[in-house]
């Protein structure tokens, strides 16, 4: 899918890697000078020195000042921001338990990257699109968030916040010519989800079959699967969509896979 960004400024979170990367890759490789940002500022300068014209930052988006400091920083340098990718997302490794036994500094950590980290990032940004009068938001929420999976109640009820936040902004920011979406991801084959599911001696590798019988097209997504959708979303020609949250997920929650 190809779509002209030219003269747009993008801004992604997370984009050191995986999603992030690959749909920062996509809307530099539409024409749009793309801003890569992670908290992981080495791998942010690494994924954005393969893509002529982008920049690299730094940048925690659970950090409200230093993103204030970043979303200042790109329009003083790149004089606007046309589209913002919410893409940055941690889930809980260690404590795969029930909610009774979920420890609080855990709860207190994804919130703060999957839930905070977004509307931090979209105030910063919104006050820019709303005085430029256009803009695109796209959250990246997760299927997680529209039907819950078990033993990681954090990250559930914070893409679930993210799913109805995506509509809320929707609604405020449309009248000033911003269009706010979302995408909801099923299991995506990113650096970390290969070495935790799909890695033969991964953490969660046993369970991964049976996950996959869940899914019609019985395959994880590639990253750049959900980029497409991103692109889409991003797309000026798409101008009409707000409020929407595309489930990319190869039919795992359209329905059961099996006869009863
Ligand atoms: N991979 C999947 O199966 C899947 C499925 C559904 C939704 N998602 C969502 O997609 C997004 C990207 O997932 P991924 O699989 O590519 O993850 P990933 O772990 O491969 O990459 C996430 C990136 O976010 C960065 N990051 C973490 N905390 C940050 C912070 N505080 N500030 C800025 N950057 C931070 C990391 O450094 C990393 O580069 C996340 O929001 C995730 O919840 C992923």
């Amino acid at each position: 899918m190809r779509c002209d960004l030219g003269g747009k400024v993008s801004l992604v979170t997370g984009a050191a890697r995986g999603i992030g990367q690959a749909i920062a890759d996509r809307l530099a490789a539409n024409g749009s000078r793309v801003v890569y940002t992670d908290v992981d500022g080495d791998g942010a300068e690494r994924a954005a020195g393969l893509t002529p014209g982008a920049r690299a930052l730094r940048l925690d988006v659970a950090d409200a000042e230093q993103v204030d400091a970043v979303v200042r920083r790109v329009v003083e340098d790149c004089g606007r921001l046309d589209v913002l990718v919410n893409n940055a997302g941690v889930n809980t490794l260690a404590h795969r338990v029930t909610i009774d036994e979920f420890p609080r500094e855990e709860w207190d950590r994804i919130l703060a990257v999957d839930l905070t980290g977004v509307y931090l990032v979209s105030r910063a940004v919104g006050r820019v699109m709303r005085a430029q009068g256009s803009g695109r938001i796209i959250n990246i929420a997760s299927i997680a968030g529209l039907v819950p999976l078990r033993l990681q109640c954090a990250y559930i009820a914070a893409k679930a916040g993210v799913v109805n936040l995506t509509r809320a902004m929707a609604l405020e920011l449309g009248p000033h010519g911003i269009l706010v979406n979302g995408i909801a991801p099923g299991s995506t084959l990113s650096e970390g989800t290969k070495r935790l599911f799909y890695a033969e001696g991964g953490l969660f590798h046993a369970s991964v079959q049976r996950m996959l019988d869940h899914v019609p097209l019985g395959r994880p997504a590639t990253t750049d699967e959900i980029a497409v959708a991103a692109l889409f979303l991003a797309d000026p020609e798409n101008s009409y969509m707000n409020g929407h949250v595309l489930t990319v997920d190869g039919g795992w929650t359209a329905g059961y896979t099996r006869e009863f």
